[in-house]
């Protein structure tokens, strides 16, 4: 591991903003602002049940996961066409390039859509154009991960793996959301199988508010290679030394937790514990359109409101690197220029002033 040297801790809210960093954890419908809800509403003649943007923002006023999640899936309700999809995901790459992202990988909820009758295609077209457009006009790295609903059943979730298999090439990988409490890991079993077998990558919420038997049950039944979340882990010693010992990643969000009333304050959550543990926890926005922020937000309040320091900002964003699935070399040449980007700042602090 590098060893950041002394950075003027003033300067830490700058080196935040500028370093390269991978966002693995963001629900593209969770990236849908109001503004854009509104402007597709208008275009596809949905109407929906706010007069305007404020009204709709001021509904923003969580008390739980589930009382996000209504207004969530009422929100995606405008989203009907394969342009719909383009636009949400391009609003938000946009942000991701003013943040410094360089790699992006995009949970999508097609259960959401298909219910609706909205086709497969183009879900996965429009945001898989998306994707293409951000590497080659923003030079982002972007790749999809299908997310199952846990509130439903597992056979839909096995009916919604084979319905977007003819569109196999465009995601890397499935995830497991919604509905946490009530739906444990155990009832995926099969689909995730389902998924390995297809080479597909394996991710699942677990332990955001389910207790660390969601967490034991993804690793050892979903086999997951990163766990979504999972900050309720500290509950359970022995699954901290596992997670530890084996460096399996956990992509925790901050901002979504403190709206969902995971932790009551952002001084309160426990990320600085978990990365002194030594596991390999990453920083991400969740669904950065109702939760207050996008990526580089969540950088900067949590590290005001927990006093970390330079060295944590290089952890944290060398084990989004490390923990995202893209091709090896294109890891190594992050972690190479992350590197690059702190000594950079160390240097510009050992500088003399110029005389004159
Ligand atoms: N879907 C979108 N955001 C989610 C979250 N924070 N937890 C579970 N499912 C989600
Ligand atoms: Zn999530």
């Amino acid at each position: 591991m590098f060893e950041v040297h002394a950075i003027d801790p003033e300067r830490l809210p700058e080196l935040l903003r500028v370093m390269p960093k991978a966002e693995l954890h963001i629900h593209i419908e969770g990236s849908l602002e109001p503004e854009l809800i509104f402007a597709l509403a208008q275009r596809n003649g949905v109407s929906l049940p706010y007069a305007d943007v404020a009204a709709l923002r001021s509904a923003y006023a969580f008390s739980n996961l589930q009382s996000f999640l209504d207004l969530y899936y009422a929100g995606a309700s405008v989203l009907l066409h394969a342009q719909d999809f383009y636009d949400m995901a391009w609003a938000y790459f946009e942000k991701a390039a003013a943040d410094q992202v360089v790699r992006a990988e995009l949970f999508f909820d097609p259960q959401t859509h298909t219910a609706r009758g909205v086709p497969m295609g183009a879900v996965i077209e429009g945001l898989s154009r998306a994707c293409r457009d951000a590497q080659t006009r923003l030079n982002i790295s972007a790749d999809l991960i299908l997310c199952f609903l846990r509130h439903l059943s597992e056979e839909e979730a096995l009916a919604t793996l084979e319905a977007a298999l003819p569109w196999r090439e465009h995601f890397i990988g499935v995830g497991l959301d919604s509905s946490e409490v009530g739906h444990p890991p155990e009832k995926f079993a099969r689909v995730f199988a389902r998924a390995r077998e297809l080479g597909l990558h394996c991710v699942a919420h677990a332990g955001e508010e389910g207790p660390p038997a969601y967490i034991w049950g993804a690793l050892d039944v979903l086999k997951v290679e990163r766990i979504d979340h999972g900050v309720q882990a500290i509950h359970d010693a022995g699954l901290m030394q596992r997670l530890a010992d084996s460096r399996m990643p956990l992509t925790v969000c901050p901002l979504s937790n403190l709206k969902l009333c995971v932790f009551k304050t952002l001084s309160e959550h426990n990320l600085g514990q978990i990365l002194d543990a030594g596991l390999c926890v990453t920083l991400n926005s969740d669904d950065p359109a109702y939760f207050g922020g996008y990526l580089n937000d969540n950088y900067l309040q949590t590290f005001a409101d927990l006093q970390l320091n330079a060295q944590h900002a290089y952890q944290l964003a060398a084990n989004s690197i490390e923990a995202s699935f893209a091709p090896e070399a294109d890891k190594h040449r992050w972690l190479r220029e992350l590197t690059t980007c702190f000594q950079s700042f160390e240097q510009r602090d050992g500088m003399p002033l110029r005389a004159g």
